[in-house]
């Protein structure tokens, strides 16, 4: 049997060694981006009766979202990489069954377990920030071949180029980005977020559409915001360490771990943080 992977120095791992993928931090992801994200999924265009794939659908946050797009008719399937995220998923749906029959799957987005043109619509949140350019192109591919001609899929992710902490100079996270962006795979793939729309015309979707939607917060926040932020910029910030950049910035980095320091924004009377949202949608060719 295959050793388990070391993941002790990743935050909130899944079993599969990605960041930020563990169960209990997409729950508090999600409550945080809640508004924002039912809004985002609402806008895609999924229909009553069709049968959705929940492509890398983590904790499944947005399993009732989708169930109550699809109404009693309809169907999902939720596919994950990580086994332990599946689980929790069952164990939830035994707990609190949604509004529609749901199928779970282990799987990997570059190679579908599902045969041609099951679905109606692929649903992808949060998860190409995962893959290489080329595994983002493959995974695109993949979920062309298992919507039918007609459907849609759909890709959701954060810009973390629009990632903005107030107070604060807002160029030292573009500094922090530049200097990772080539050996930090998880930071190239949420930088090429603007970029969706084009990877999709490129895999042959048709009538393919990008927009955005700004998440806003501000004091006083919840305490999960304050939590999730506090998490989110200590996640960021410790990728300062061992770069080329400047002293000034690697020590204001190194205060950004804990969120109780002085220096934190979010300790700032008047702290406001906000990013923007991507939505890229494109409907699989009728003559594919
Ligand atoms: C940040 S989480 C997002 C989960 C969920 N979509 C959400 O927004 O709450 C990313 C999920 O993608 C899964 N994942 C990463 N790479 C994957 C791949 N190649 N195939 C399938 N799932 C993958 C991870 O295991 C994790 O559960």
């Amino acid at each position: 049997m295959a050793e388990p992977m070391d993941t002790s120095h990743i935050l909130h791992p899944s079993s599969q060694g990605h960041a930020l993928a563990s169960a209990g931090w997409l729950d508090a992801h999600f409550d945080c981006k809640r508004p924002e994200y039912e809004l985002i999924l609402r806008s895609v265009g999924i229909r009553r009766g069709w049968h959705v794939l929940d492509a890398g659908a983590g904790s499944g946050s947005f399993l009732r979202v989708i169930s109550e797009e699809v109404g009693p008719t309809g169907r999902i399937t939720a596919l994950d990489l990580a086994p332990e995220n599946v689980e929790v998923i069952e164990q939830r749906l035994a707990d609190v069954p949604l509004e529609c029959p749901v199928e779970t799957q282990q799987g990997d987005l570059m190679s579908l377990p599902f045969p041609d043109d099951l679905f109606d619509a692929a649903w992808c949140a949060n998860t190409t920030q995962y893959l290489n350019d080329d595994e983002l192109t493959a995974a695109i591919g993949e979920m062309c071949r298992v919507v039918r001609p007609g459907g849609l899929v759909a890709i959701k992710e954060v810009s973390v180029t629009t990632w903005n902490f107030t107070p604060g100079d807002p160029a030292r996270m573009w500094r922090l980005l530049d200097a990772v962006q080539d050996t930090d795979a998880q930071v190239h793939g949420l930088m090429r977020v603007p970029e969706l729309a084009t990877y999709l015309k490129r895999g042959g979707l048709q009538d393919v559409s990008q927009r955005t939607v700004p998440v806003e917060r501000r004091q006083p926040l919840r305490a999960s915001e304050r939590q999730f932020i506090g998490e989110i910029i200590g996640w960021v910030a410790r990728k300062a360490e061992g770069t080329a950049l400047p002293e000034v910035d690697r020590a204001y980095w190194k205060s950004m771990i804990d969120a109780q320091s002085p220096e934190h924004p979010m300790n700032a009377e008047d702290f406001y943080h906000y990013e923007v949202q991507f939505l890229a949608v494109g409907r699989v060719p009728i003559d594919a």
